[in-house]
């Protein structure tokens, strides 16, 4: 039995939680920067670290009080140590060292990719071995076929902007609001998804992604208007394109692998119509779904307790050493 304090900085999000067995969150604390960086259209990396700093211990606090444990009954800590903002990432890791330090309890270092990916095994229904996972957020859009604890192979990627930060940088051209994600997903809901034929990036022979393009033609389409009277059409639009070219290369990744089993993770999995689409894919072509809940599915500590306590089962602790890495690649 593993009883895991977790911790997340690795972007805009303060978070800590307390996970038991790798498969059970007690708690799941997420300060959010939003109001901080939203003026700024993105997140401000200084603004984030200091934020960090000044939450972090009230956070991890109310983690373990809203479990119900103490730090002397905790199994190990728990931390990411990348990919991410390096800054924000220091900010986690030393807080993490020093606390396990000072209680004498093993430290796990947790890549945040992982995190995402063990998301789902803090869901009822956990996938088995081997599975194909999609992870779509503000900074990753890749596909990894997973066999196992460490046997991870990246068979995707984006060659240039993440899912969710064309989302974000397609709401600051509309003057929408920080993050994007969430809001174009609300507007689309009452927009002809239709309406304009946005570009589907590197359609075919490959399972590499680009946004870029759509993010150009979305751009393109605004400047040409004089009064944008269509937003609605437009996040409908575009959205359509991002799923859909999501959708066609999941599939074609399933039937490359071979694989029965998706997993769908990160910022990006919370929305509604990606959710929607996906379901109705896996039910046509017969496999299982497992998309985490919203809050296990942007960032969260809990996801990096479940895959922390795959180390722990290892013993694979880490040395009090470890240097966070801005760029941290699995597989
Ligand atoms: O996983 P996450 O919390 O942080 C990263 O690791 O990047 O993902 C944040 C991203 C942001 O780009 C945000 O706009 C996007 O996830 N996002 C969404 C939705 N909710 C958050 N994108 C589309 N639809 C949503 N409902
Ligand atoms: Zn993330």
């Amino acid at each position: 039995m593993s009883i895991i304090l977790a911790i997340d900085t690795s972007c805009d999000d303060t978070s800590a939680s307390v996970v038991k067995d790798g498969t059970l969150a007690l708690s799941n604390i997420v300060s959010s920067q939003n109001q901080i960086h939203e003026k700024y259209g993105g997140i401000v990396p200084e603004l984030a670290s200091r934020r960090h700093m000044e939450i972090i211990w009230q956070v991890t606090s109310e983690a373990l009080s809203q479990a119900e444990y103490k730090l002397q009954d905790l199994s190990a800590i728990a931390v990411c140590k990348g990919p991410g903002l390096i800054g924000s990432l220091i900010v986690g890791c030393q807080f993490a060292k020093a606390l396990a330090y000072s209680i004498h309890l093993p430290l796990l270092a947790v890549n945040h990719l992982e995190g995402h990916i063990f998301s789902a095994f803090l869901l009822n229904n956990r996938p088995e071995f081997p599975f194909l996972a999609l992870i779509v957020s503000g900074g990753h859009t890749s596909l990894y076929r997973i066999d196992g604890f460490l046997k991870y192979k990246e068979i995707g990627r984006t060659r240039d902007d993440a899912a969710g930060e064309a989302y974000d940088k397609v709401a600051k051209m509309l003057g929408l609001g920080f993050p994007g994600g969430p809001i174009i997903d609300a507007l689309a809901k009452s927009g002809n998804s239709s309406a304009i034929n946005f570009p589907r990036g590197l359609w075919n022979d490959t399972l590499d992604f680009s946004f870029s393009g759509l993010k150009t033609a979305v751009k393109n389409y605004i400047s040409k208007e004089c009064q944008i009277t269509n937003v609605e059409d437009i996040c409908a639009s575009f959205q359509k394109a991002v799923i859909d070219v999501l959708i066609e290369k999941t599939k074609q990744a399933l039937k490359e692998q071979g694989l029965k089993r998706l997993v769908i993770s990160g910022g990006v999995a919370a929305n509604s119509a990606l959710c929607k689409d996906f379901t109705a894919l896996s039910k046509d072509i017969g496999i299982e779904l497992f998309i985490p809940p919203i809050e296990l599915c942007t960032d969260n500590a809990a996801m990096i307790g479940a895959a922390g306590h795959l180390y722990f089962k290892q013993g694979m602790f880490s040395s009090f050493d470890i240097n966070p890495e801005a760029y941290l690649p699995i597989g």
